[in-house]
């Protein structure tokens, strides 16, 4: 009896001992996530502005149009962002890593793919941001897609291999374009990897002599170019890929500003649950945001587009110009921020690729937002043409692939599958994104004139000396008439139009 006692409490103890190991070890293996949990908690405490934006409807000094790649913002800036601002209010380098102090220069438009940590740069109180979201699976398509067009056209030259020669063809590509595809993230690095790649199987092929291909799924043609499923899975489309408009719109891309967020990226990209905290954050953001777009109610967001942003600016060029010509008591110093654009429009007029839209910007001291629709559809039309074409030049180069609706069709469910569980956070992003464009909407329809007259009275104007009251609610008056005769005129029209 009592040997059996003994022997228990051995055992007891034995058991003790065990679990203490046993959770020791624990705590050990999960010391990273721990520190991990401890680093994203930080990070999005500290990336929340606790304090709620009550002016996030009106536009400020600085628009920051936060593009995600693939989402359609390339027609946005071409054919509205380049026909309200001039070249000259234009930030330097869009698209590109900034190397000027915007508080300094005091432009009025930034475009580019650079993510959220850009603020930091910027003059926060005074810059309204604006982004557009697209279906994450579309986006990873179109991506996919993209990669492959932009590599593509590197391989018109039959003799073109070697890395050095593809740089030297890419060094002419950017003489041509002062900003060109190959030099902007995400494009920098996934052209180039699907460059490499499009020349390698090329190679095999030669080896190889005439083969037969065996399939006729343009997104699964091994012997042509890499297989979606490769691409998706590849540790470059983990770190640049999916998630992307989350990271982009969280300020955590791998091609952010802040040495932080990468140590909370690679947290995140670790342990998949951290991602709650950045789809809080990237939610937040959202909300914040002057304007939020969707790539597949491409007719409603440009039409709240042009009502929301669009009228803003609009009204902005007149308030300026009319509060200049108040405090100057001065007539014929009417509209003293527009009088130099089309000089310096022209001076500038070579940094572009498209030199057309220049004088575009010039008659703006004429806009309206019903204007800018209709020169919005002229351009978005001839946009999409010249795109087309380019896209089948490019795609010539890997016939038989070719990226049409109809061969999307052929992609297996696994696969869609699994790119929506790549895409998580994106995924969760985008159904909130649409219920922001729902509120938005109704926003917009609800005809909230007499608020949005105040809310454009109570904001202070930067570029000029006191404004004054009198004169600006003059002048809203007369717009808030403009906006109701706008309404009834799109409405009509909406319906018509064809984007
Ligand atoms: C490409 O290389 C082949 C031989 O390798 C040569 O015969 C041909 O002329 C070259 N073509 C061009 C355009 O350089
Ligand atoms: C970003 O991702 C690309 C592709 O994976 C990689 O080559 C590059 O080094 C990354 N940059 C940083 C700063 O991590
Ligand atoms: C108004 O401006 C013009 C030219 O800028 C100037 O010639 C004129 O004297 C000014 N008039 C007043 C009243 O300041
Ligand atoms: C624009 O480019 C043309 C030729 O490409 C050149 O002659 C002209 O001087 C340039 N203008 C400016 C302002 O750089
Ligand atoms: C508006 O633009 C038209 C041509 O586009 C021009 O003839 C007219 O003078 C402009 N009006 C004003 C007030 O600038
Ligand atoms: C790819 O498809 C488009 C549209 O169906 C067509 O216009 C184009 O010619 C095709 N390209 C090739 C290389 O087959
Ligand atoms: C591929 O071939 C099969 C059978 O030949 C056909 O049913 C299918 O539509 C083709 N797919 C594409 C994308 O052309
Ligand atoms: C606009 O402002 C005035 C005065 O500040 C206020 O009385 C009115 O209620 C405001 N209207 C709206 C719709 O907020």
């Amino acid at each position: 009896m009592r040997c059996f006692m003994v022997q228990l409490k051995l055992w007891l103890i034995l058991g003790l001992l065990l679990s203490v190991v046993v959770t020791t070890k624990a705590s050990v293996s999960d010391d990273g996530y721990e520190r991990c949990e401890l680093t994203v908690k930080k990070w999005a405490s500290s990336s929340i502005d606790s304090e709620v934006k009550e002016n996030k409807n009106t536009l400020h000094d600085l628009l920051f149009f936060l593009h995600v790649p693939r989402t359609g913002g390339r027609t946005y800036f071409h054919c509205f962002l380049k026909k309200l601002y001039a070249n000259f209010e234009e930030c330097p380098r869009s698209y590109d890593k900034l190397r000027f102090n915007p508080r300094k220069t005091k432009c009025h438009l930034l475009s580019t793919h650079d993510d959220y940590s850009m603020m930091s740069k910027l003059p926060k109180e005074i810059t309204s941001v604006m982004t557009i979201l697209r279906n994450p699976i579309d986006r990873v398509f179109s991506t996919y897609e993209f990669s492959v067009e932009v590599a593509a056209r590197f391989l018109v030259h039959p003799n073109l291999t070697s890395v050095a020669r593809a740089s030297r063809m890419a060094q002419r590509v950017r003489r041509k374009a002062s900003v060109s595809t190959l030099d902007i993230w995400p494009w920098k690095y996934l052209v180039p990897w699907m460059r490499e790649d499009l020349f390698a199987r090329r190679d095999t092929r030669k080896l190889r002599g005439q083969s037969q291909l065996v399939t006729n799924n343009s997104y699964d043609m091994e012997d042509m170019l890499m297989p979606l499923h490769d691409y998706i899975n590849d540790p470059i489309a983990r770190d640049i890929v999916h998630n992307g408009a989350t990271f982009q719109i969280a300020g955590l891309t791998n091609n952010s500003y802040f040495v932080e967020s990468h140590k909370v990226r690679h947290c995140v990209l670790k342990y998949q649950n951290l991602g709650e905290y950045v789809l809080e954050v990237a939610k937040k953001r959202l909300d914040d945001m002057l304007y939020v777009g969707l790539t597949e109610n491409h007719k409603e967001s440009a039409t709240i587009f042009a009502n929301v942003v669009g009228a803003q600016v609009i009204s902005q060029h007149t308030i300026s110009s009319s509060s200049g010509d108040v405090a100057s008591n001065n007539v014929s110093e009417q509209r003293t921020r527009v009088p130099d654009t089309k000089s310096d429009a022209r001076a500038q007029g070579n940094k572009t690729e498209d030199s057309s839209t220049v004088n575009d910007a010039a008659a703006r001291g004429n806009l309206t937002t019903e204007k800018l629709i209709e020169a919005y559809e002229t351009c978005i039309a001839s946009l999409r043409s010249t795109q087309a074409e380019r896209r089948v030049n490019s795609l010539k180069e890997i016939s038989p692939a070719n990226f049409t609706k109809e061969a999307r069709l052929h992609v297996p469910e696994v696969l869609i599958q699994e790119i929506t569980s790549l895409n998580r956070l994106d995924v969760e992003l985008y159904k909130y994104a649409q219920q922001i464009f729902t509120k938005q909407q109704t926003h917009m329809t609800q005809n909230d004139y007499a608020e949005r007259a105040n809310n454009t009275l109570s904001y202070p104007d930067y570029y000029t000396s006191p404004p004054s009251w009198r004169f600006m609610s003059l002048a809203m008056t007369g717009l808030a008439l403009l906006f109701i005769l706008f309404f009834v005129n799109v409405r009509r029209r909406t319906s018509k139009v064809k984007l």
